[in-house]
Parts: structure tokens; sequence; C-alpha cells
């Protein structure tokens, strides 16, 4: 064994307006070195609290209804935890697919042995509501109904608000992937009726990944605490309970106090700008994005009465190659831009998401894209 020093990596700051992760505001990087809190420090407790009811705050769910709070992981913890928590072998669970993330929900309920009722719609295309509740009506002890509002692998938005309107009376739990939503556009939780919910911290929300924060109605609460202990442990939302927020706090994980102080800075932020100004400011720099390329002849895949601010998806045109054009607006311009996840038609997607959610940041990813597109490199080619 020799001793040779080993060096440190290095990093190139990229501007990353693909799908998420999206760049982090200056103060929430600097809030991620701030000193380690041990997670059993007095100190600690009181951040918990702020941060559990900032975050009830963004997702607009009623002082005294149900429970909110971070998860220590990325995303899709906070989507595995809800059908853990919700869901026994045998549940019928119906399902709202159209698109990749919509297929994950179908995989995990799977995996927690449901009856899983798709609901299908084509890449693009919004499920329709009527759909949806047409399956309720065939299936009404359904445990769960579960959408994705905001579908990052095609840039669609669900009707969520009138969904949760006309499941107001219902028995079945509602729940809503807000992943790519919370931050960028409406949620609005305790008014639409949703039952749990669940996002990520590296969207619009502008933190690092690795921290996912849910949001359970009174009534889906009251619900898991009459149930038998789920299956999972570290995802069980009354365990983080009894962490988070009950006093005295009893031990669950160590948590990484980074990113706490991240995502408390983040959601400071959100909340300091104001949520109508920060959708807004998303329905800006999106529309402004969607306008040029439409400019450029350019096909957007999603149907634009359903079409999001904060993603857009773009279909790669004939004879193009699409991974080629990202690799050049990486390697050239430092730009990350996405392509589609499996499954999908060819395309690109461009997040306008938190920090980056701006017409200058837009107009720098249309500078370098009409540069690649100038002398884009085409599928004979490749
Ligand atoms: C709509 C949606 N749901 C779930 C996830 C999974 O989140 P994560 O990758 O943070 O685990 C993503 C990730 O991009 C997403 O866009």
């Amino acid at each position: 064994m020799t001793n040779t020093p080993i060096e440190a990596i290095n990093v190139e700051p990229r501007l990353l307006c693909g799908p998420g992760p999206a760049n982090i505001s200056p103060d929430v990087l600097s809030a991620l070195s701030k000193p380690l809190l041990g997670h059993l420090d007095p100190d600690m407790y009181e951040i918990l609290t702020d941060l559990a009811a900032m975050t009830a705050r963004v997702y607009q769910r009623d002082e005294g209804d149900g429970m909110t709070l971070p998860i220590s992981a990325t995303g899709t913890s906070g989507m595995e935890a809800g059908i853990a928590a919700l869901v026994e072998p045998g549940s019928t669970v119906i399902i709202g697919v159209n698109g990749y993330f919509g297929r994950r929900l179908v995989e995990i309920a799977s995996r927690y042995h449901a009856n899983v009722v798709e609901v299908e719609a084509e890449w693009g295309q919004a499920v329709t509501n009527e759909a949806l509740l047409e399956a309720l009506a065939q299936n009404p002890d359904a445990r769960l109904m579960a959408v994705v509002y905001a579908e990052t692998s095609s840039g669609v938005r669900h009707d969520l608000p009138e969904l949760g309107e006309a499941m107001r009376d219902n028995d079945t739990f509602l729940m809503a992937d807000c992943v790519t939503a919370l931050g960028g556009i409406e949620v609005a939780l305790t008014d639409w009726g949703v039952d749990y919910a669940y996002s990520c911290s590296q969207k619009c929300l502008a933190m690092s990944p690795g921290m996912s924060p849910i949001s359970i109605s009174q009534r889906a609460l009251e619900f898991m605490r009459s149930q038998p202990k789920p299956s999972t442990f570290y995802l069980d939302p009354q365990l983080l309970e009894a962490y988070w927020l009950a006093r005295p706090a009893a031990y669950h994980h160590t948590l990484p106090s980074p990113l706490v102080f991240g995502l408390h800075e983040a959601l400071r932020e959100v909340l300091n700008e104001g949520l109508e100004a920060r959708w807004a400011r998303h329905a800006e720099a999106g529309g402004y994005l969607q306008a040029a390329m439409a400019e450029r002849n350019m096909e957007l895949l999603a149907d634009p009465a359903h079409q999001l601010p904060q993603l857009t998806a773009v279909l790669v045109p004939e004879g193009i190659d699409g991974p080629g054009v990202q690799k050049q607006m990486l390697r050239e311009h430092g730009i990350e831009i996405g392509g589609g996840l499996p499954g999908a038609p060819a395309m690109w997607r461009f997040g306008l998401m938190g920090y980056n959610a701006n017409v200058a940041t837009a107009d720098k990813v249309l500078a370098a894209f009409d540069a690649v597109m100038a002398d884009a490199p085409t599928l004979a080619a490749a």
C-alpha cells in the first residue's frame, strides 16, 4: 500500500434547468454549512417545531388539521411512507397514471400488496377526474385515490382541487404527489381536502435533495392511529411525529441537521417572498420559456390546458439527436436539461424551478439552446 495523497474532488458549477435538482440560493447554501447540532439538542427541538409549522404553511394545511413534517430522505420516501401507513395487503388503491411517477406509485402500492386499479392517460394528457371518479364508483371501498399533481415526466398538471371537491364526503383518502408542485404552483391541502401529500426539497423549494415534506389530514392521522403498526419503521409517520413534534422527543433517527437548516432557510425564503408571488414568478418564467419554444416551432408535449409552468417538456424534432443536444448543453454551456424517462417519447425537459424561476435564467437557457441547435447533432451522425 502506498500513501499517495488522495485529491479532493472538484465539482464544476452547473445551471440546473432540468427536472430537478434545481440550483439553490446562496443563503440556503450557507445554511447547509451551519455548525452541526445533535438531534437531541434542546435548541434543535425549537428548530424542528418551527420547521414543521413553516412546512404546513407552505402546504396550506390549516393549524389543527393533522400533521406536517419533513422526512429525512428524498421525495420517494414521502410516497412510500404514505402508502405504507394508509394501505394494507388487499386494500384497493386507485392510481392515476399518465407518466413515470404515477407508474412509481403503482410499483410501490403493489409492493405493499394493494389491489391496484390504474386509470391511465397518454403521455402529455391529464388523467381525467371523470375516469378516476368512475373507478371510485366501481370500487366504493377503495382505501386510497392517488394522483400526481405535477407529473415531472411530462409537464402535466392534474386538476387536483376539482378532484378533492368531488371526493369531499367520501371515505376514500386522497393522496397527491406534490414533488414538483410545492413552492411552484398553488397547493392548498386543507381547502382541497387532500389527506396525504408528499414533496421533495430539491425542486421549487430550492434546497438540496434530502428532505421530503409530508402532510397528513386529521382524519387520515386518526385512521393511522387506529391501525396496527405499518411494516416500515424508518418511514412510520407516527414515530416521526414522536420525535419531531412530541415533547419530550422520542429518539427515532439521527437527524441530518445540515438538511434541517437548509430546509428551514429555503422555507423562510418561500414564506418571506409570499406564496402567491412565488407562484406568479414560476408562471411568468415558464410562460416565457414556453412562448419562446413555440416561436422556435418546437412542439410541447403537454396539453396546453394542463401545462405546468415549472416543467416544460419539448418533443425532440425528427432526426435530431436529443441526448446529443443535452450533452452539448452540459459540456459547452454548463447547463443541465433533462431527457425523457423510460417509456416516454423522445423529449427534452426544461425546468425553471425555485431560485431558477425567472426570465433571466430562461434567457440563458434559450441562448445556449439556440447555439446548440444552430448546428444540432443529428441521429444519422450519432
Ligand atoms: C413527481 C415526482 N414524484 C416523485 C419523485 C421522486 O422524488 P425523489 O427523486 O426526490 O425521490 C420525483 C422526482 O423527480 C417526481 O418528479
